[in-house]
């Protein structure tokens, strides 16, 4: 046995005991310096190093059965109340600190009912899209439906079926952009079948093939694509982009138009005046509004009109009126007549037996009239501030029932 070791337990019976827990506090304090997250893992050390089988506590503990009887239990008694005192004070800490890291857990997590949302942006509908769409429900109401035809587009349909012949001079006034290269549905088609083709249909077809695809000028090809498909009576409207080269203030190389096409064996002048006086009305939402059928041309119609609206200025913004005054002046909304002959013959309809109206319009121009947009170019910016002014909510689509207007976001 050791021979210091009674001594040593003797001292620890008088209070010696004193030092472990000395240090054993000191330990404990510096636990609750550390941060919360730090803290239960400095605890869970000291809990090791105080009370575990390498502690001071169980050394001691051990040596007591080495201990002569008369000492033994004095000095037992000693080191497990020693023991206890340590434990009560170690589980009094920890739960300090767990009550203390838990409070300010909550106080960082707090959440300030006060504060104001953060501001949510959601997207706005272009003036372009809205229009578009007022246009299909004013129209779908009185039963056409919407038809969609390629922007990319050939001779055939963008002119020739529409009556221009080559040459003609009204295309000049469509600036048309012509796409570089061969059309390839030509040409795949020459290849495939050249070897049964005569000589003269294989030029035919070659100089078919040599004509370059270009953008559609208006969406009077949709009338074109539509006939062709025979299917009688047609009540469609086209929205879609046309493509002009020319740019100023008033024009832009992309711009969209909606067509209208009406074909059966009785429509007449009047229905076409009676259609598009209704649409006015109801896309301006007023219950009635001036209008006049202006003598026009179009190679496509016969006898063709230029529909005005009566409106008058009142420092720079326009108005609707009703009748016209010497206040008032009459605007250019749409151009618009009867199929002509030679179309519905291209589209492989007997003029003898059918006949119809056509009308096309700027939906840019009716979007600027509508809602007071000044510039045209402004429309194709991409400017977002400007987008937020003149934009619409994505959530209200319009309707007649429920108003074509919806808020403006
Ligand atoms: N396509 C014509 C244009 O672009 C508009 C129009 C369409 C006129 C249908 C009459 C009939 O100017």
């Amino acid at each position: 046995m050791d021979a210091t070791l009674p001594a040593e337990l003797e001292r620890i019976r008088q209070g010696i005991g004193q030092e472990i827990r000395q240090k054993f506090r000191e330990k404990l304090d510096a636990c609750a310096q550390q941060s919360p997250e730090r803290a239960s893992l400095a605890l869970e050390e000291v809990r090791i190093d105080s009370f575990g089988k390498k502690s001071a506590l169980q050394h001691l503990l051990r040596q007591l059965g080495e201990l002569p009887s008369e000492h033994r239990n004095a000095v037992g008694s000693a080191v497990n109340l020693l023991k206890q005192e340590m434990l009560r004070e170690f589980e009094e800490t920890r739960a300090r600190l767990e009550e203390k890291a838990s409070a300010q857990l909550l106080e960082a997590e707090r959440i300030d009912s006060t504060l104001s949302e953060r501001p949510r942006r959601i997207g706005t509908l272009h003036p372009t899209g809205q229009v578009i769409e007022e246009v299909i429900a004013i129209f779908g109401d009185m039963g056409f439906r919407s038809a969609e035809g390629p922007d990319v587009e050939d001779d055939f349909h963008n002119f020739i079926a529409l009556n221009f012949p080559p040459d003609h001079p009204a295309r000049q006034m469509h600036d048309t952009f012509y796409l570089r290269g061969e059309r390839r549905g030509s040409s795949q088609k020459l290849s495939e079948e050249s070897s049964e083709e005569s000589s003269e249909e294989l030029s035919e077809e070659l100089s078919v093939s040599s004509e370059p695809w270009i953008l559609r000028t208006h969406t009077s090809p949709v009338q074109v694509r539509t006939m062709l498909r025979g299917e009688l009576p047609i009540r469609i409207i086209a929205p879609g982009r046309c493509y002009r080269s020319d740019s100023d203030q008033t024009h832009t190389p992309m711009f969209h138009q909606v067509e209208g096409l009406v074909i059966d064996e009785c429509t007449h002048f009047g229905h076409l005046k009676s259609c598009l006086s209704a649409f006015v009305r109801a896309f301006f939402e007023q219950d009635s509004v001036g209008v006049r059928f202006r003598p026009s041309y179009f190679p496509f119609t016969e006898p063709s009109a230029e529909m005005d609206i009566a409106c008058v200025r009142k420092e720079g913004a326009l108005s609707l009126v009703e009748e016209i005054s010497p206040d008032s002046e009459w605007l250019e909304i749409l151009g618009c007549g009867m199929v002509h002959p030679n179309v519905l013959q291209a589209c492989n309809l007997d003029p003898e037996k059918v006949q119809g109206f056509a009308f096309g319009m700027g939906i840019e121009r009716l979007a600027m009239l509508k809602y007071g947009i000044a510039d045209l170019r402004t429309m194709f910016e991409g400017d977002v501030a400007w987008l937020e002014h003149y934009g619409f909510s994505p959530l209200d689509a319009p309707s007649l029932l429920r108003g074509l207007r919806p808020q403006a976001c």
